[in-house]
C-alpha cells in the first residue's frame, strides 16, 4: 500500500526533482517490456511521465502482474526521479513500487476508427490528447468571459430551463409535458433577462440552450451553451462594442493561457492575439449587394444563410457584424430601426474564414402594441407572454442584448471541422447518448 499524498506527474519535470521521491498516480497511456524492464507512460491531470520498473526491484510477481495492466488502466507509483535522455521530456521514474488501482479491460479506442464508433464511445475518446486539449481551452474561454463580464459589472443570473412559452418560435423548441400541461426546454434566457434589468440593469446568464433543429450541419447542436448578456439603456452601436470587447477579451486570455494547447489543435495563439479590432459593421443591404456582386443569387428579404456567411467571410481575418436586417427575417422582439420601419435594430457576428454565425444581438421593441402584433402574426398565444408583456408596462426602459453560442465560439477558435467536436457529449437531431 503506498501511503499519500500523491504529488502531480508535471512536478516530475520541475528542476529540483532530480534523485527525490516521488508519488504519482494516474492513468496508463502506453506499456512494454523488455529485458526485465516495464516501460510504461502514466497521465494525470497535469501531464505525462516515462515510469520504468525493474524486475529485480518490484519483485516477480508485481511486475507479472503490473506487465498486465492495459491501455488506460489506473496505478500508483512510488519512486525516483532520474535523469534518461531517451525518456520523453528527459526524465522518468524509476519505480520502487507500482500499485495496481484497476488493471483495465483491453482499450477498444484506436486512431483509425469511424467516426460513428467513435460517437458511440465518447465517453472514452474524450480521454484523447485533442479532447483534453479542447476543453482545456473551453474551460479558459469560459474563465475568460465570466472574469470580462465581471469587470464591466455584469450580474450573473439564474434564469429557468423550463418554460411554458417558447422564446425563439414555437417550430423550433423542443415541447415536454410538464404534469400535463404544455412545457418546453429554453431555447434562450432572452425573455428572463430582460425582466431581470430593472433590478440590476446588466445581467448574463450562461445556461444550456435546446433547439429542437433537424439541421444536421456542422454548426448545429440540439443543445448548447448559450452566453446572453441583457443591458439596460444600450443601442444598438453600444450593444456591438460590448460584444467586440467581450470576443477580443476572450481571444486574447485564451491565447496566453492555453498557447500549447492552441498550437497542438492547430490554431497558432499569436493569430488570436493579433486579433485587435474594430469588427466591420456591414449593414444587410451592403451584404447583400456585396453577395450579388459575388454571383450568388439574393435579393432584399433573402437570407443570410451558410452559403451566403461563408462568402462574406472567407477571405476576412477578423468577425464582421452584419446589420439592421429586414423585419421579417428576425425575432418578434426586436425594435423597428427609427426612421426605417423596414429594418430591425440586429447585429448578427459572422467569425471569419467561413464558421459563421458565433452572437446574434439586437435591441429590443419597447412598444407593447408593437409587440402584441408581432406575437400575434408570429402565431404564438398570447397569454403565455402575458408576464413579458408587463415588463413594458412598469419601468419600460431602452434596452439590448445578445446570445453567443459558446460551441460556435469554439469551432472558430480552434477550427474545428465541426461543431461536436467542439462539446465532449454532443446532441445532434440523430444522437443524444452517451
Ligand atoms: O441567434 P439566436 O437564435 O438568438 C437568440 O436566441 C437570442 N434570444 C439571444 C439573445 O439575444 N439573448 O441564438 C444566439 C446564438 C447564435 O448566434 C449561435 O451562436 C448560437 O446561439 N446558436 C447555436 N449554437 C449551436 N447550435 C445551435 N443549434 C444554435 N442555435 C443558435
Ligand atoms: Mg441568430
Amino acid at each position: 500500500m503506498i501511503a499519500g499524498p500523491f504529488g502531480a506527474v508535471a512536478d516530475v519535470f520541475r528542476p529540483e526533482a532530480i534523485g527525490r521521491a516521488v508519488r504519482i498516480r494516474g492513468w496508463v497511456l502506453r506499456l512494454r517490456s523488455s529485458g526485465g524492464i516495464l516501460f510504461l507512460v502514466l497521465r494525470d491531470r497535469t501531464g505525462t511521465a516515462q515510469v520504468t520498473g525493474r524486475r529485480d526491484v518490484l519483485g516477480p510477481e508485481r511486475f507479472d502482474a503490473v506487465e498486465h495492466v492495459q491501455v488506460e488502466g489506473a496505478i500508483q507509483v512510488e519512486g525516483t526521479v532520474a535523469d534518461d535522455p531517451r525518456a520523453p521530456g528527459g526524465r522518468e521514474v524509476r519505480a520502487r513500487t507500482i500499485e495496481i488501482v484497476d488493471a483495465g479491460a483491453p482499450f477498444p479506442i484506436f486512431q483509425e476508427q469511424t467516426e460513428e464508433f467513435r460517437l458511440d464511445k465518447r465517453h472514452l475518446v474524450i480521454r484523447s490528447a485533442d479532447h483534453v486539449a479542447t476543453f482545456r481551452v473551453k474551460a479558459e474561454l469560459l474563465r475568460a468571459i465570466r472574469e470580462f463580464l465581471a469587470t464591466e459589472e455584469v450580474l450573473e443570473t439564474t434564469p429557468p430551463i423550463l418554460t411554458a412559452n417558447p422564446a425563439e418560435g414555437g417550430a423550433e423548441a423542443f415541447a415536454i409535458d410538464y404534469f400535463g400541461r404544455p412545457g418546453y426546454l429554453s431555447q434562450s434566457a432572452q425573455l428572463y433577462l430582460e425582466a431581470m434589468i430593472a433590478p440590476h440593469e446588466r445581467v448574463y446568464a450562461l445556461t444550456p440552450s435546446f433547439r429542437a433543429e433537424k439541421s444536421r450541419t456542422p454548426r448545429h447542436l440540439t443543445e448548447y451553451q448559450h452566453l446572453e448578456v441583457e443591458l439596460a439603456w444600450s443601442d444598438l452601436d453600444g450593444l456591438m462594442d460590448f460584444v467586440e470587447r467581450m470576443i477580443l477579451a476572450a481571444c486574447h486570455a485564451v491565447a496566453e493561457r492555453r498557447p500549447a494547447e492552441l498550437t497542438a489543435l492547430g490554431r497558432p495563439p499569436q493569430e488570436l492575439l493579433g486579433l485587435h479590432g474594430p469588427f466591420p459593421r456591414v449593414p444587410y443591404l451592403e451584404a447583400i449587394g456585396r453577395l450579388q456582386r459575388a454571383g450568388l443569387p439574393v435579393t432584399w428579404g433573402s437570407d443570410i444563410a451558410t452559403a451566403e456567411e461563408r462568402a462574406l467571410t472567407l477571405e476576412e481575418r477578423e468577425p464582421i457584424f452584419i446589420t439592421r436586417f429586414p423585419r421579417e427575417l428576425k425575432a418578434f422582439y426586436m425594435l423597428r430601426t427609427p426612421g426605417d420601419p423596414r429594418t430591425v435594430e440586429a447585429a448578427d457576428l459572422l467569425a471569419p474564414e467561413g464558421y459563421g454565425e458565433i452572437v446574434g444581438a439586437s435591441c429590443r421593441e419597447t412598444d407593447v402594441d408593437a409587440l402584441i402584433e408581432r406575437l400575434r402574426a408570429s402565431g404564438a398565444n398570447l397569454a403565455d407572454y402575458e408576464w413579458y408583456l408587463d415588463l413594458r408596462r412598469h419601468g419600460n426602459v431602452p434596452h439590448a442584448g445578445f446570445g453567443l453560442g459558446v460551441e460556435r465560439l469554439l469551432r472558430w477558435m480552434l477550427r474545428r471541422e465541426h461543431i461536436r467536436d467542439t462539446t465532449p457529449f454532443p446532441r445532434t437531431p440523430s444522437r443524444h447518448t452517451p
